[in-house]
């Protein structure tokens, strides 16, 4: 069967799956406290999928041509069936790449299980070094030696590792060199990503954003980079390595160089609905469509037709949305799984 592409020509190859829309941080960039307080109107066991639906869901994507499964949330380390629904992904549906982004605070107790689950890869997020910074971009204090002490069990677990900084200026810009320090050393990716403006609560402007040009020059200034190709296409780091052969570096601009270009990436909420741009306002309800009894191929027909009708390209349309004021509202990030 032909691969199904959108009007930009763009294929599925990428599906971020949200297991749940719950955390336990409350990092002020994605979930500030004040608006996911106890009020906040999370999904109930009924509406989360199974997993038996979600890797239902999953099998349709990987008819369509998704080769890539990244799970996430929410913090995905928080639903206890997560190993389960990997072995699901990795033996039922045979998928070559399946890795999973975490906060990394139950990573050293569930590493192994993970490991023995066939997770392939994991990218675990670190803003800071620093405690007192660490704590406040994660909103309550937890402490970043117990994420790295984490890492530490995924490494020795077998885990291929990429780090995520979310780089907020006057915030943990001043990070950016000690983390690659750290990371070299650890023999870790480490991505820096530019603050976007995800969702409708985390009061982002421009002027917090970090460019990406302008982190690649402070790291080179400490040790000189190298720009590296993408290692697969749609990647969305840029990649450099350091001229000393001590590894490489990933930047994710799509506030300053979008790459929307080559965006093959669907996404799945927690409650089964496809979002087709990280940005989007409204997502497909195929959860429903499951629920009421339909075939996979019923379900595969409705994802087909809307990626086929995909126009979205937010980042690249993203300063003329600003400029307008023209903006709508969001989903909210941790609903859709970044
Ligand atoms: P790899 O497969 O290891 O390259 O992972 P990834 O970078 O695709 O996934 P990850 O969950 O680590 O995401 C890193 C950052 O990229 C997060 O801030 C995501 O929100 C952001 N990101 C991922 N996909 C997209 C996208 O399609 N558009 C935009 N604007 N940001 C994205
Ligand atoms: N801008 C950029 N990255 C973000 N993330 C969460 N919110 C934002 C934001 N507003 C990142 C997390 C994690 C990944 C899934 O998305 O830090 O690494
Ligand atoms: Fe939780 Fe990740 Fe969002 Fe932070 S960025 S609040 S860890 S989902
Ligand atoms: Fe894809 Fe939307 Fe991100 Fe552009 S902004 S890369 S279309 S998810």
């Amino acid at each position: 069967m032909a691969a199904v592409r959108d009007t930009f020509r763009r294929p599925i190859r990428d599906l971020r799956v949200s297991v749940t829309d719950r955390c336990n941080f409350r990092c002020p960039y994605c979930m500030p406290k004040e608006a996911f307080g106890p009020d906040h109107p999370f999904l109930g066991a009924a509406g989360l999928m199974t997993k038996e639906e979600l890797v239902r869901i999953t099998g349709v994507f990987v008819g369509l041509g998704a080769q890539k499964i990244r799970l996430t949330g929410g913090e995905p380390l928080l639903r206890s069936d997560l190993p389960a629904i990997i072995h699901a992904i990795k033996r039922d549906l045979g998928v070559a790449d399946v890795s999973l982004t975490t906060n990394g605070w139950f990573l050293a107790n569930q590493a192994g299980a993970l490991r023995a689950a066939g997770l392939d890869r994991l990218n675990v997020s670190v803003d800071s070094l620093d405690e007192a910074t660490a704590g406040r971009m994660n909103g309550l204090g937890f402490k970043v030696s117990r994420v790295l002490g984490g890492i530490d069990a995924a490494a020795a677990a077998g885990f291929p590792i990429k780090v995520n900084c979310v780089v907020q200026r006057g915030v943990n810009d001043g990070e950016i060199v000690p983390l690659c320090d750290y990371f070299r050393e650890k023999g870790h990716t480490l991505r820096f990503i530019e603050f976007m403006d995800v969702g409708n609560t985390n009061h982002w402007s421009l002027r917090q954003v970090v460019p990406a040009r302008e982190i690649v020059e402070r790291v080179s200034a400490a040790w000189p980079l190298e720009p590296v190709g993408r290692a697969f296409p749609g990647e969305v780091a840029a990649r450099y390595r350091y001229a000393d052969g001590r590894g490489e570096i990933g930047i994710v601009s799509s506030v300053t160089e979008p790459f929307c270009r080559d965006c093959n990436r669907a996404r799945l909420s927690a409650d089964g609905r496809l979002f087709t741009c990280l940005f989007a306002s409204a997502g497909h309800d195929l959860l429903g469509l499951l629920r009421s009894g339909a075939d996979d191929a019923a379900i595969s027909g409705l994802v087909s037709g809307i990626w086929r009708a995909r126009t979205d390209r937010y980042s690249d349309e993203r300063a003329g949305v600003l400029a307008a004021g023209t903006g709508r509202e969001k989903v909210e990030m941790s609903y859709i799984g970044g």
